[in-house]
């Protein structure tokens, strides 16, 4: 038997990322709200907003992530044997997304499936449960699929509404971690229960009370922190960069001043230690908004991606925090041989891929989903290729896939889809009581 694995040996072996392909560019919004663009763009640091087109919902996300991921990496989808999906966006109150991504990505029948809940730090929950299975070595050479997908929704004209967006981060975990190595630290965690941010399960919408909830994030950050470092040994100065859940960009700058002033005692060179240590790891949550559990490793991502700077080997400090609360601050290392994996997350192909769209056209794509939420049987104009939402049709979600008819998958681009008995010939009609 060889030496007990520890968590050292575990982490993300391939990361992949997809994003609707639409986004609106906020300082529209504010024009359109009668705001000042200078409170959205400067004030929260939000650039532009990923916006679902009615044809996407986190299912298409978290599918399109995950094909891209065993493409992008060469990996066989048969070397999967559990999928995690995090998500705060859950389509069903009882079917699991990663039920969906599991038929349509191709996995095999000896596959665990389930999402986890807990606001944003779902994705970060399934990373840590997803490491524990590798290391419990109950399924030797199999790995996990951690998938985070999130859409965040706030009401029109809210506070929330220029910090929306959405994207999906798909995850390879295993014990060949070449993208990130979890460090053996004890967890550093924070749980404490608070109303910051919640979403009835009747509303298509989130609620926050948000200045509440900003205190709430850097008291569990503190929590967090003086947990880790009281564990480790570590100071702040022993990371290269710090990662933290971005709701909106301006969010991570007042997580690291408060850490800095925490670490340093008062917090003297905050600035550009912030330029350095934080800001290059930005860009790609200014590109795609608020993506929930997805956020933090849109952030990965974009460090990963990012022309200026040479990630390998560098130990990073991730803070996922999740509404409600749960936050967690984990160290890890990028892995060193960096040109294997560059370019590979698709970050920078999936965001070139998009198109700009107007206020209305941001308010049409809305109400459509708005209209799905009440109605049982909607149906979207067909999306123009690949994986795509087509409606409910006697309350079941109907997805179009590779595997589905050529009459189907050749459709024109707006034609409206076709009735899911067509889409899915093997499935039987549920019997559905009048007044239902
Ligand atoms: P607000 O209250 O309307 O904004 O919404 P504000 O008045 O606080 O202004 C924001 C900033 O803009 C301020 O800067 C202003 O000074 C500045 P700060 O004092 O913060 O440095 N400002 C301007 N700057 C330049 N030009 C101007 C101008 N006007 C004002 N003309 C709020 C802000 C965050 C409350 C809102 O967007 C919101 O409710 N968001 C949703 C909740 C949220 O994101 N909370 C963050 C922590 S909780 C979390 O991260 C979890 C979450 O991701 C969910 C999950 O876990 O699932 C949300």
């Amino acid at each position: 038997m060889g030496p007990a694995r520890t968590v050292a040996d575990v982490g993300i072996e391939a990361l992949a990322v997809h994003v609707p392909r639409h986004y609106l560019d906020v300082g529209d919004l504010a024009r359109a709200n009668g705001v000042d663009p200078g409170k959205y763009c400067f004030g929260l640091g939000c650039r532009r907003m990923a916006v679902l087109a009615p044809d996407e919902d986190p299912v298409v996300l978290a599918v399109r992530a995950a094909t891209a991921l065993f493409e992008r990496y060469d990996i066989d989808p048969a070397s999967v044997g559990m999928v995690v999906v995090g998500t705060e966006s859950g389509v069903d109150a009882a079917k699991p997304i990663a039920t969906y991504v599991h038929r349509m990505a191709g996995l095999p029948r000896d596959c665990r499936t389930f999402d986890v809940q807990h606001a944003c730090y779902g994705g970060t929950a399934g990373l840590r449960m997803a490491t524990g299975w590798v290391l419990g070595g109950l399924r030797p050479g199999r790995k996990a699929l951690v998938i985070a997908t999130d859409v965040a929704r706030y009401e029109i004209g809210s506070p929330g509404e220029p910090t929306q967006g959405a994207a999906a981060v798909a995850m390879l975990v295993g014990d060949e971690p070449r993208v990130l190595r979890l460090e053996p630290y004890a967890e550093a965690v924070h749980t404490e229960e608070v109303m910051d941010f919640w979403r009835p399960t009747y509303r298509a919408t989130a609620l926050a009370d948000g200045h509440h909830s900003i205190e709430c994030y850097l008291r569990a950050l503190e929590g967090c922190w003086s947990g880790f470092t009281a564990e480790s040994g570590l100071g702040l100065g022993a990371f290269d960069y710090l990662l933290y859940h971005s709701p909106f960009p301006k969010m991570a700058f007042k997580a690291h001043k408060r850490l800095y002033e925490v670490a340093t005692n008062g917090g003297a060179g905050f600035d550009p230690d912030y330029e350095r240590r934080v800001l290059p790891t930005l860009w790609s949550n200014t590109e795609v908004g608020n993506a929930y559990s997805a956020s933090l490793y849109v952030s990965l991502a974009g460090l990963l991606e990012h022309s200026e700077v040479d990630a390998a080997g560098k130990r990073v400090g991730l803070f996922s925090y999740g509404s409600g609360c749960c936050a967690e601050f984990i160290a890890a290392r990028v892995g060193d041989d960096a040109s294997a994996w560059r370019g590979r997350t698709g970050l920078r192909q999936v965001l070139a891929a998009r198109r700009e769209i107007t206020h209305e056209s941001y308010l049409r794509f809305r109400q459509a989903h708005e209209e799905l939420a009440r109605d049982g049987s909607f149906r979207t104009p067909l999306a123009p290729e690949g994986v795509a939402f087509c409606g409910t049709w006697n309350h079941q979600r109907v997805y179009r896939d590779a595997t589905w008819p050529a009459a189907v998958t050749s459709a024109r681009p707006g034609d409206a889809c076709p009735p899911s008995d067509v889409l899915r010939p093997a499935s039987r009609p549920v019997r559905v009581q009048a007044g239902e």
